[in-house]
């Protein structure tokens, strides 16, 4: 049927995700393996759920927050901050959003005009990627250091530099690759943005889960930074609480007056009902996140031993944080990740998500979660050994 409507080039450049596809072909699969979602299986903690309940029953949520948030959250954040990130925070420099995602949209908007550049070290969080494009900026992916397990290319991002480059957006611990960012690197990254007077634009999502002897650092706790970073937090993985909607964001008080500004027509505020759960959720015990994280480690670790047995197939970094991880696939027919991971859905049951969906940096690989039970990562596996067995 024709219609009237022409779509803008800002959403014409948008590609279908990836992940959302293979979703949609996963769910056509009978007692499928699904390894394709970075959101956590757990459910969000009970304290948690009781904490809305009761604000709900109380009368507190039927109505707008101010559009920053709720005071007494913005203060809690502002405790976190110090506490886990080494951020030295006041209220008016924190902006609670509908989740990490709508925090770093609004800034994004806030910080670029059309036909600017944002540097994404990449294979990256492919909603990063969108948010430049819908902001009508220019990704500029630079590729990370793989071999050396994924680590930033500091010489690579000097050089993709240009007129037009305003700022460096990054996510540590890193979907899909599961790289903690050194703070040596982030340091030297730190370094270049205030020689070049450029904004970095930080995700911090999967702060907490880190492993082995990794340290998650976060860039604005840097002094000398702290006019340069807008830092993105959420409540989605710490908690368990994708579908609640919840984050924040913190960067300097007069540029957070200008984000706001790009927040308000996109949301007014966050959730009230989540804010009072998130409210609750740092105020409780923090005893959820350490079982969590826990839990995490166990994957990865059983993750990495059934992927050692299928080393003519994959080749892998060990992930030191997140709950993903992102081999190489070593056949041929990886090239074309898109293509490989629709057969390993279809032949072997088994979902992952195609490394293209990260930047024409990830083709050849594919991200697997780790966010399952170890039963689904046994199935998962003991599926790929007989499919790749049989090839
Ligand atoms: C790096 C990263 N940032 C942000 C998000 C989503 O965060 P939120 O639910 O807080 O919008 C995800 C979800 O997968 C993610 O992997």
């Amino acid at each position: 049927m024709s219609h009237d409507w022409r779509v803008s080039n800002r959403v014409e450049q948008i590609q279908k995700s990836a992940i959302h596809e293979m979703t949609r072909l996963s769910k056509e699969v009978e007692d499928v393996a699904f390894l394709s979602w970075a959101k956590p299986t757990s459910g969000t903690p009970e304290h948690i759920n009781e904490a809305a309940i009761s604000a709900v029953k109380s009368g507190l949520v039927g109505g707008y927050s101010q559009n920053s948030g709720l005071l007494e959250l913005r203060e809690e954040i502002v405790r976190k901050l110090k506490r886990d990130n080494n951020i030295d925070a006041d209220i008016s420099q924190i902006l609670v959003t509908v989740g990490a995602i709508e925090g770093l949209s609004a800034a994004v908007m806030a910080l670029i005009d059309p036909g600017d550049e944002i540097i994404l070290p990449s294979p990256t969080y492919s909603t990063h990627i969108r948010q430049v494009i819908i902001a009508s900026g220019k990704p500029v992916l630079v590729p990370l250091i793989e071999e050396e397990g994924f680590i930033l290319d500091i010489d690579g991002i000097k050089n993709a530099i240009t007129p037009k480059t305003r700022a460096i957006m990054y996510c540590s611990p890193s979907n899909p690759t599961g790289t903690v960012f050194d703070e040596k690197q982030l340091r030297q990254l730190a370094k270049i943005a205030l020689e070049n007077k450029l904004m970095i634009i930080t995700d911090e999502a999967y702060e907490y889960f880190v492993f082995d002897n990794q340290k998650h650092f976060s860039i604005a706790s840097i002094p000398e930074m702290k006019n340069n970073v807008v830092s993105c937090y959420t409540f989605t993985k710490t908690y368990a609480m994708t579908g609640w909607r919840i984050g924040y964001l913190h960067a300097e008080e007069k540029l957070i007056l200008q984000i706001t500004k790009a927040h308000i027509p996109f949301a007014i505020c966050a959730p009230v009902i989540s804010q009072y759960a998130a409210l609750a959720a740092l105020k409780g015990s923090q005893d959820c996140v350490k079982k969590f994280r826990e839990h995490y480690l166990l994957t990865r670790n059983l993750m990495c031993e059934r992927l050692d047995r299928l080393n003519s197939i994959f080749e892998y970094q060990k992930p030191g944080g997140s709950y993903l991880m992102f081999p190489q696939i070593l056949l041929e027919a990886g090239k074309d990740s898109t293509t490989f991971c629709k057969q390993l859905l279809k032949e072997a049951k088994v979902s992952t998500t195609p490394g293209i969906a990260f930047g024409f940096t990830g083709e050849g690989h594919l991200r697997l979660s780790f966010c399952v039970s170890e039963e689904e990562i046994a199935k998962a596996f003991d599926r790929m050994d007989i499919y790749f067995k049989n090839l």
